[in-house]
């Protein structure tokens, strides 16, 4: 049995606006494309994890506290996500990548939000692989592709079809600002270079792409190759 992970952003998810309408969008999607397979969702906090992290900063919460926070979130998405999958979702919210794991079964989508403090959902979705010894890790995003810089800062920055995992990693380091995340994390980068598993960075909103990239087709998107 083929196990596909994809990473989904928070901000992707539930961005505030018309979110019922596009997880339901994405629900159907993800039942046409299980096929035989399982599917692991890993889903991110988005804007409700920042606001959290951001007013518990202030209020002076420790770095742990903040990530505790934030995982709370990402495990609420991930129940609302079960939601709207109904019964194609397997039933239970799996806290650890091993238990994800034992949940797998065919025709059938595992949804899972953060695990322990100190990474993001992207870093679980490279361990989830890891754990399930899947070859590639998809990451539903806010951007259409890997870029040189920030497209929306720089129009001319350099869209890439293709990088190697190395590359990405030199790409992710020079882009880790404080506060400011990157394409994909530092952390599950490192993974994957360890681990040879390819990353394939899509649009979230565009549901073909995803389709694309968890059906095994060539997608718009980047493709990182370990
Ligand atoms: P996200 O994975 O959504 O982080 O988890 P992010 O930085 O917002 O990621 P992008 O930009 O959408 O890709 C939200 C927060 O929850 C904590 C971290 O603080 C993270 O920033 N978290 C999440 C953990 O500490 N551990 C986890 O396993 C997952």
């Amino acid at each position: 049995m083929e196990k596909v992970v994809v990473s989904i952003g928070g901000s992707i998810l539930i961005p505030g606006d018309g979110d019922s309408s596009y997880i339901r969008e994405l629900s159907q999607m993800l039942r046409s494309a299980v096929g035989d397979r399982c599917l692991m969702v890993v889903c991110g906090g988005g804007r409700i994890s920042r606001y959290y992290s951001e007013t518990g900063r202030a209020l002076g919460g420790s770095t742990e506290q903040l990530d505790r926070m934030g995982i709370m979130i990402t495990r609420v998405n991930a129940a609302l996500l079960r939601v709207a999958l109904g019964d194609i979702a397997v039933d239970g919210a799996p806290d650890t990548v091993e238990e994800a794991a034992g949940m797998c079964a065919e025709g059938r989508i595992v949804v899972m939000g953060g695990t322990v403090p100190g990474h993001t959902t992207d870093a679980v979705a490279t361990m989830l692989a890891r754990e399930v010894g899947a070859s590639k890790v998809i990451n539903a995003t806010a951007v259409d592709a890997v870029y040189s810089e920030d497209p929306k800062l720089n129009p001319d920055a350099e869209r890439y079809s293709e990088l190697t995992v190395s590359q990405l990693a030199e790409l992710v380091y020079s882009q880790h600002d404080a506060g400011n995340s990157s394409v994909f994390d530092p952390k599950g980068v490192r993974i994957a270079t360890e681990e040879s598993i390819d990353i394939l960075i899509v649009s979230g909103r565009d549901l073909d792409d995803l389709e694309a990239a968890i059906t095994d087709r060539p997608v718009k998107g980047t493709v990182v190759r370990s």
